[in-house]
């Protein structure tokens, strides 16, 4: 799945005409206060090139997953819309309404240039069930309806695809992006091209796997989905947390990398604790892991063979951490797959979610060719799986 006949907001004359664009406002909030503005910052070129061409605009996104009143308390826009004020340096008028006549009045209201927020869209059941009637009312306060929202791109919903049934459609600068470095690496990848897949489960992972599995020269396997596969391989261990049923998943899927000549690789040690706490007592074991203790980060043989295989790479992907890297005894295998793959020169994808925070926070951000706005998109675009929000943009 490319994309890449996408049309985009250059395709299409935006001049004097009220656009709608869908963002992925879908941002950290701790009290109210913003912890991590990338996805606020990620849309600032697609709104930027629209008011400068002279488009009026309306931004939609969910935030969240409201369910009551209480949470909708939480999940209001109202903050995304003050940040992108600042980011903006200019003023981003805000209505708690989504679809009534304040929200129509207020878009009807803009003139070219300027912009406003509507309320999060999971306010209404309607937007998550691609409700038609729900998608043309949002349709109904513009002329073209643009989505940007990359991380929100794998829901078939009323503000990610119903809309596009009833506006041109075209995607952003941020689906662009990331859908052309992402898509080039996967079609046309600078060797070797080596992925780095962690988190807790196979099974969240398969579908990642077996599609880079026809693609990749290495791929390293960390984090907790490891375990499933050293038990695959006969090695012992502990008390580590795996996935009983999907052992033999785990056999066909090193067998099949085998018979494709993909280099696998998992950890030959690990650092173990015997309980699951930052302050339980610590051991590394190599090999096989005792009855007893659980494996929560690779060990530093691993750490050292992962960052060389890092080194000399052409492309690297990677998703998922290495070990608990919230607890700072199992962060390292984390920090060092990120450092190598920050001082290496390959063309370096980390896809959103874990990986993305484990990197912002060490500082390697700007080392790094592309970071991901999307977690759980990103991981379908990995897999090849269709995303509804950019298969329902026109084509050029
Ligand atoms: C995300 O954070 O992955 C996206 O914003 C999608 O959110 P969702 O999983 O609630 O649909």
């Amino acid at each position: 799945m490319s994309y890449l006949n996408k049309k985009t907001i250059e395709d299409i004359d935006v001049n004097g005409k009220r656009v709608l664009v869908r963002c992925d406002f879908n941002v950290p909030l701790a009290d109210g206060v913003i912890t991590d503005d990338k996805r606020i910052r990620e849309s600032v070129p697609t709104i930027k090139y629209l008011v400068e061409h002279g488009a009026a605009v309306v931004l939609c996104s969910h935030l969240g997953r409201p369910k009551d009143e209480e949470s909708k308390k939480k999940c209001t826009l109202a903050p995304v819309a003050k940040r992108l004020s600042e980011l903006m340096g200019r003023e981003v008028k805000f209505t708690t309404d989504i679809i009534g006549e304040k929200a129509h009045a207020m878009a009807s209201g803009l003139k070219p240039g300027e912009i406003m927020v509507i309320e999060n869209v999971r306010f209404y059941k309607e937007e998550t069930k691609n409700d038609p009637e729900f998608a043309k009312s949002l349709a109904s306060l513009a002329d073209i309806f643009v989505n940007d929202a990359f991380g929100t791109a794998h829901r078939a919903h009323a503000s990610t695809a119903g809309v596009a049934d009833y506006l041109p459609a075209v995607c952003g600068y941020l689906i662009q992006k990331e859908i052309s470095i992402m898509g080039n690496a996967l079609a046309n990848p600078k060797r070797p091209f080596v992925a780095i897949l962690g988190g807790a489960k196979v099974s969240d992972k398969i579908g990642v796997i077996t599609n880079l599995l026809d693609k990749v020269d290495t791929l390293i396997v960390g984090g907790a989905m490891a375990y499933t596969f050293n038990a695959a391989r006969g090695k012992k261990i502990g008390d580590s947390k795996f996935e009983a049923d999907k052992v033999d998943l785990a056999k066909e899927i090193l067998a099949k990398a085998e018979s494709k000549g993909v280099k696998f690789l998992l950890p030959v040690d690990n650092v173990a604790a015997d309980e699951f706490d930052v302050n339980a007592n610590t051991k590394v074991f190599e090999g096989n892991i005792d009855d007893g203790w659980m494996g929560l980060d690779i060990g530093p043989k691993t750490r050292q063979m992962f960052a060389e295989a890092v080194a000399d790479a052409g492309t690297v992907i990677w998703n998922g951490p290495m070990g608990v890297f919230e607890m700072a005894p199992f962060a390292n295998g984390t920090i060092v797959v990120a450092k190598a793959i920050a001082e290496s020169n390959a063309v370096s994808i980390i896809g959103g979610g874990d990986s993305a925070a484990a990197v912002e926070q060490l500082g390697f951000a700007d080392k790094m060719t592309h970071i991901s706005t999307g977690g759980g998109a990103s991981l379908e675009f990995l897999e090849g799986l269709e995303l509804p929000g950019i298969a329902c943009l026109n084509d050029k």
